[in-house]
């Protein structure tokens, strides 16, 4: 590999110093030459020292890489010279200001790394003069601030993570209007104003995720938006707004109460809104929802609005710690995954709780109903009518299973072709004959398709 790598450097340094080439890594990708200096304990100095004007005599050095390496200034002069540099990579580093001579020079940089830095602050206008920069990262800074000296100033900018920062303002964002992928989570946030995002016309992926949002208007959001992360927030009221978002999470907040215009999320394919306060779940029609958390909520039943009726292409649910009564499926639901786990208010799953309840068309359902600790009694046949894939019923509270619950359909099956699991483990079972069917008929089986599910069950 060395070998490889040294000749390959021999011809690009011809008789020059090529000492970097010994201590860090270089290589010739497709796109031109690379050099590879993450932490190799350089510093400062031993940056300055080497040659990297030589380095890109022959063939335009491409890449740049001087991540963690304790550096705290840069070695300016050599670096402005990287004529077509096309990304650098300073990351993990104790650089605390961006000069603008880099990006004046580098004039072909498309992607610059600053993240975990010592930045306290930075001037946003100095992106003008790097015209091909297209992705730009400030995450893991010092920031409350990204000034704007200069008014009229545009960038090309696509991606730009500026995560785990301690930003408040907003005020930045009118310089990169072709923004397609935005990192503000982990900053001090407190509300995404009026007219911020809203003409960011190509954002796409926008994460606000882990700051102190107090509520969430959809309007204020651009119409291009597919994704929006906004959990770990304080959010208690949000409004919807006719969009093409596809994926909305906004777990572990404060929301009491979804309105009905949830449903103008006409394409929303995956709702994350566990850790709320939501005591019911509204009328709504989303034909393209496929997954549904309403995990660790308010709720005291199954909402009968979660049905196949309103959710046709509903695939996966999960409901997991809320303060269910009882988890009968009150609408008729068809589903591949559907887990109640983490609840201690229920005791018994009878008769009726799974008659609504079934596989989607041509396939199987997975159930987990797990550390449920009242969880005591299951009646038998419950699940006789469902084409099982796998049933997870560890950590609860049964002491014995009546021997008709496995009549499930792919019980019965070719136990060799190891299609569904069962697993029973940490349930307090007490041993006495009726249980022996467990011994007799689904110990073996378990046996073969899946011995470790018999570690923990006693
Ligand atoms: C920015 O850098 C951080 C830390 O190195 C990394 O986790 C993150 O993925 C980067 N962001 C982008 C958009 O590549
Ligand atoms: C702002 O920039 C645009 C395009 O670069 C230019 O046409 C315009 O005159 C500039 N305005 C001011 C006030 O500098
Ligand atoms: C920020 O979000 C982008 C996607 O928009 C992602 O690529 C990047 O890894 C995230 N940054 C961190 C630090 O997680
Ligand atoms: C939920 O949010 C709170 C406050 O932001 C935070 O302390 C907690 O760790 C979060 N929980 C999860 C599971 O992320
Ligand atoms: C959505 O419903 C809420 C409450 O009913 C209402 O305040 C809001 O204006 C509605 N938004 C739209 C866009 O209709
Ligand atoms: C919803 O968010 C919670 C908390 O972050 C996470 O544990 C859970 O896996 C998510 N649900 C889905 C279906 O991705
Ligand atoms: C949760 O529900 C209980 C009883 O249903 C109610 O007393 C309590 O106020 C609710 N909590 C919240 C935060 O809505
Ligand atoms: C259901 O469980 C089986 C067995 O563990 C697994 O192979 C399959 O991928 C699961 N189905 C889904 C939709 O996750
Ligand atoms: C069970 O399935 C295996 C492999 O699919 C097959 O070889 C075997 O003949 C089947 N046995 C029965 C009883 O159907
Ligand atoms: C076995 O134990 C269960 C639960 O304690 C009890 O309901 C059942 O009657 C017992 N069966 C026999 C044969 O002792």
């Amino acid at each position: 590999m060395f070998n490889i790598i040294a000749l390959s450097l021999l011809f690009l340094c011809n008789e020059c110093l090529c000492d970097i080439c010994e201590v860090c890594g270089c290589f010739t990708s497709n796109v031109g030459p690379i050099i590879d200096c993450h932490d190799r304990h350089l510093g400062t100095n031993e940056v300055l020292n080497f040659d990297l004007l030589t380095l890109d005599k022959h063939q335009s050095l491409n890449k740049l890489i001087f991540s963690k390496n304790n550096i705290v200034l840069l070695p300016l002069n050599e670096l402005k010279h990287l004529k077509h540099l096309k990304g650098l990579d300073l990351s993990q580093n104790k650089l605390d200001n961006i000069h603008s001579d880099i990006l004046k020079n580098l004039n072909e940089l498309e992607d610059l790394d600053y993240s975990s830095n010592l930045l306290w602050d930075f001037d946003i206008s100095v992106l003008s003069t790097a015209s091909s920069l297209s992705k730009f990262n400030l995450s893991y800074n010092h920031m409350n601030n990204l000034e704007k000296s200069s008014k009229n100033v545009t960038t090309k900018l696509k991606v730009f993570d500026v995560s785990h920062n301690n930003l408040v303002d907003l005020n930045f964002l009118d310089v990169m209007p072709e923004l397609e992928y935005l990192n503000l989570s982990f900053n001090k946030f407190t509300t995404l104003p009026v007219n911020s995002l809203l003409y960011m016309q190509h954002l796409k992926i926008l994460h606000v995720n882990n700051n102190q949002l107090l509520s969430l208007n959809l309007q204020n959001l651009p119409l291009s938006l597919l994704e929006l992360y906004t959990e770990n927030n304080f959010i208690n009221i949000i409004s919807f707004q006719k969009s093409s978002i596809h994926t909305l999470n906004i777990q572990n907040n404060s929301i009491s109460n979804i309105c009905n215009n949830l449903t103008l999320l006409e394409e929303l394919k995956k709702l994350n809104i566990s850790g709320n306060f939501l005591s019911n779940f509204p009328e709504v029609f989303l034909k393209s929802l496929e997954t549904l958390d309403v995990s660790f909520n308010n709720l005291t039943i199954i909402p009968e609005t979660i049905s196949i009726k309103n959710f046709p292409s509903l695939r996966i649910f999960k409901i997991s710690g809320n303060h269910l009564k009882d988890i009968k499926i009150r609408s008729e639901l068809n589903l591949e995954i559907f887990e109640v786990k983490f609840t201690k208010t229920f005791e018994k799953i009878d008769q009726e709780t799974f008659l609504m309840l079934k596989e989607k068309k041509n396939s199987c359902i997975n159930i987990t109903i797990s550390n449920n600790k009242k969880l005591s009694v299951i009646e038998e046949n419950v699940f006789r009518h469902m084409n099982i894939c796998s049933l997870d019923l560890s950590n609860n509270y049964f002491t014995h299973l009546p021997s008709k619950l496995f009549n499930i359909n792919v019980y019965n099956k070719n136990v060799s072709n190891l299609k569904y699991l069962i697993n029973l483990q940490g349930n307090p079972f007490i041993c006495n004959c009726s249980l022996q069917w467990i011994l007799n008929e689904l110990v073996p089986k378990l046996y073969i398709t899946n011995p470790n599910f018999l570690e923990d069950l006693r």
